[in-house]
């Protein structure tokens, strides 16, 4: 079946998860290396993996948004996910997320999902500002963040590590 597109970048497609999506959300979510920095507990079973799924659908039906499931142009292999969840409605701040798997690490792939996602939140949705957050100790997102273009503004404990996370906002200028 063809895949619903989102949108696009020059390399990535974004579509949106299915409920038949279990086996690449596990390649995704169920690889430590993925998940270390972003959940407390660690190596996510096949039924987390569901529940993380399940999250993703709810969040398209409630808001319309989810971390979309991305996907290479040229071969339509899974690359991880990007996109977008509410963070602070009545401001009209959503947060964006990136979870890239291994595989695909340091190709530039984040930054160029990430900067569409940003495009189509201030053009499209008319978000009025992005929130973002790191784990303290994950260098490459501080750096990914930094180079999109958020600015620091508080520390804020993040419930799925237990840690307080340096936090970022990038405002809508448009
Ligand atoms: C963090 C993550 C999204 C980066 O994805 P990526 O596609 O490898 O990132 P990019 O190639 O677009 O790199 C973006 C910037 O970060 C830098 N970077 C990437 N990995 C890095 C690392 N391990 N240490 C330091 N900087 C790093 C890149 O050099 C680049 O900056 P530059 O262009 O100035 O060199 C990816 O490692 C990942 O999905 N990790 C697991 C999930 C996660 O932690 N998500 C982020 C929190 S939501």
């Amino acid at each position: 079946m063809e895949k619903k597109v989102i949108l696009t970048s020059e390399r990535l497609l974004f579509s949106e998860w299915q409920e038949g999506d279990q086996e690449i959300a596990n390649e995704l979510w169920g690889d430590l290396d993925v998940t270390r920095l972003i959940d407390a507990r660690g190596q996510l079973s096949s039924e987390q993996v569901r529940q993380r799924l399940r999250q993703e659908l709810n969040c398209l039906q409630q808001h319309g948004v989810q971390y979309w499931p991305i996907y290479l142009l040229t071969t339509g292999e899974h690359v991880g996910c990007c996109g977008l969840r509410p963070y602070d409605l009545d401001r009209g701040i959503y947060e964006l997320g990136v979870h890239i798997k291994k595989k695909f690490w340091g190709q530039g792939l984040a930054f160029e999902g990430c900067s569409a996602v940003i495009e189509y939140a201030f053009s499209k949705l008319n978000v009025n500002s992005l929130f973002a957050g790191h784990n303290p100790n994950n260098n490459a997102s501080k750096k990914l963040l930094e180079k999109l273009g958020f600015r620091f503004t508080h520390k804020e404990l993040y419930p799925p590590t237990g840690l307080e996370h340096p936090s970022y906002l990038l405002k809508n200028e448009n």
